[in-house]
């Protein structure tokens, strides 16, 4: 059963933009959407956000999975993006952060599971080895967060990415690397992460967001021009905003107001 919303806003191009009143509303609905989807396909083939945006969300996960309410044991699992070069053992890893809260707590078989190797010895061959096995599969559902402004990153895929970009190495927009120093984390230079093309590929979106910045960044994204200047713009394309789904606290919903930026 899913949370109902506190309201709806309605967009163009994007199917549905659900506001909740804070963020542990937010990311219990969009859990329960999750579940929801796997209950419907338990062999769904789901790529996985990181970062804080998806930590509540992915402990509201674990706790349905413990109750039984979900079985992913058949599912999937990719990841959007990882940091380069950063071995899963570094606490700022992705592939370490999906193993702890998302590949454990599910109980999704490591066979099942498909990691970036931050420590591959060549970023430019990983994603390469990536971007061919993520090719050999439909992908149910990919769940991403945004970054901040004025790229509004999805993935990590920084600020002019085409939006017909494959996965690929990507040195970190200054933004994003001065974000990271705010948080107090280790700050690394380069990331790996799927292009544009395989998110918008994916047969559902969630993108999560929660609080004011994010939602400057989101207002951005959604009443400016379509455009890789702002990458999570690209979800608005034709064929893309059909199929996915913004779920937002308030704070981030009082910046998609009016509507006219
Ligand atoms: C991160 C990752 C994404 C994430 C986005 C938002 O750095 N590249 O996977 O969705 O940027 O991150 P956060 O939720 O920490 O703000």
């Amino acid at each position: 059963m899913e949370l109902p919303p506190l309201r709806r806003l309605e967009h163009p191009d994007i199917a549905e933009i659900l506001v909740y009143p804070d963020i542990t509303a937010a990311a219990q609905a969009a859990a329960d959407r999750i579940a929801g989807l796997v209950r419907e396909k338990p062999a769904a083939v789901i790529t996985y956000a990181t970062g804080q945006t998806m930590i509540p969300v992915y402990a509201a996960l674990a706790r349905i999975v413990a109750a039984g309410q979900a079985d992913f044991r058949r599912t999937t699992a990719f990841h959007l993006d990882e940091r380069y070069p950063c071995p899963e053992t570094n606490p700022v890893s992705f592939a370490g952060y999906i193993r702890e809260r998302v590949l454990i707590p599910f109980g999704i078989p490591a066979t099942q599971a498909y990691l970036l190797n931050g420590a591959a010895a060549d970023p430019a061959a990983e994603a390469s080895r990536y971007n061919g096995l993520i090719a050999r599969f439909d992908v149910d559902l990919t769940i991403v967060g945004f970054g901040p402004l004025p790229g509004v990153h999805i993935g990590f895929n920084e600020q002019g990415t085409p939006f017909d970009a494959e996965t690929h190495y990507t040195e970190l927009a200054a933004e994003t690397k001065e974000r990271d120093r705010n948080r107090g984390e280790e700050v690394i230079n380069g990331a790996i992460t799927l292009g544009p093309r395989t998110i918008f590929a994916s047969r559902k979106i969630i993108g999560i967001a929660y609080g004011a910045d994010k939602g400057d960044g989101l207002a951005k994204a959604l009443y400016g021009p379509v455009s890789p200047a702002v990458v999570a713009s690209g979800l608005r394309q034709p064929g893309v905003g059909e199929k996915t789904t913004i779920i937002i606290d308030e704070p981030a919903a009082g910046k998609l107001k009016t509507g006219n930026l």
